[in-house]
């Protein structure tokens, strides 16, 4: 995975004794009734307790009747998911190349220092978890830092503990008010009509956009800005620079054709419709910055 910054509901952070068994049936059957599979079901329960609780598993374990130990392996599998509660915010730095070579590395250490934890862990106090990714897709502002999803570019050490008090404070959304080229747009599956809103998951401060992308015989997901001028976005696999994926519906599993070609790199445009009328045309290539939006 690429990054995993803002998944988690931080409201919410239960200890295991909390955890109400009929909420995880719940999950359970919502899923059973849909085509999401264990992952979708690990998401949901992270999303909802901030990480993945033991009796939360042993419960899927049983209703499934998937071994125990397969559960614990698709968890560790994807960096995504924690098996251990985490703090109230995240602050995480990238380490990528691009960054690394920036400076990224002292960046970690100042956050290390700071906060008197190392990468991975989190503070006594529940308070902060410290993180480090391999890269965000963002690598021309690097070195980037995320806190509670809110993105922070060319990041020197001296700025950290002004991020770490920023993160206390919490962090406000970005003014789409005052910049005209940033606001929210909520987009649809052209064949079963169903959002791409992931409340779960929340990038530049809102909630984002889910799809599905397919590349060289490897499939997964994707979480776009849901603001118009913003290009966060956030893969499970990496996606290399210039390559050309199929986006994929995650409600319907339909593919989501190109209907024209972009005029800056001739590969697909995908169109998707756009709540309250018109419809979005992205650029199916990595690193393409094409969008044309048309409202009607
Ligand atoms: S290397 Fe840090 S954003 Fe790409």
């Amino acid at each position: 995975m690429k990054q995993d910054t803002a998944i988690l509901n931080r409201d919410n952070l239960y200890a295991e004794e909390e955890i109400d068994s009929k909420d995880i049936l719940r999950i359970l059957e919502k899923y059973a009734r849909s085509r999401g599979g264990l992952v979708a079901i690990l998401e949901e329960i992270q999303s909802k307790y901030g990480y993945l609780p033991e009796t939360a598993l042993r419960t899927v374990s049983e209703r499934t009747g998937r071994s125990l130990v397969d559960i614990y392996g698709v968890a560790a599998f994807y960096r995504f998911f924690s098996l251990k509660p985490k703090g109230k915010h995240l602050a995480c730095v990238c380490l990528g190349t691009a960054c690394h070579v920036r400076g990224a590395q002292e960046v970690v250490e100042e956050f290390e220092q700071q906060l008197g934890i190392t990468a991975g862990q989190t503070t006594e106090d529940r308070e902060f978890t410290l993180e480090t990714v391999n890269c965000l897709g963002a690598c021309a502002l690097g070195p980037v830092v995320v806190i509670d999803g809110h993105y922070f570019s060319k990041v020197e050490r001296s700025k950290v503990k002004q991020l770490l008090d920023q993160g206390r404070k919490g962090l406000d959304k970005l003014d789409i008010e005052k910049d005209e080229r940033i606001f929210p747009v909520d987009v649809r599956c052209p064949h079963c009509n169903q959002s791409f809103k992931d409340e779960t998951f929340i990038i530049d401060g809102y909630p984002s956009l889910k799809a599905n992308v397919a590349m060289d015989h490897k499939q997964g997901w994707i979480r776009m800005s849901s603001l118009y001028g913003s290009y966060n976005v956030c893969t499970e696999h990496e996606i290399p620079e210039d390559m050309i994926v199929s986006f994929i519906c995650p409600h319907c599993d339909s593919e989501i054709p190109g209907t024209s070609t972009c005029s800056e790199c001739e590969a697909p445009m995908m169109p998707m419709p756009v709540d309250g009328g018109g419809r979005i045309k992205i650029c199916t290539r990595r690193g393409c910055k094409n969008r044309m939006l048309d409202l009607v």
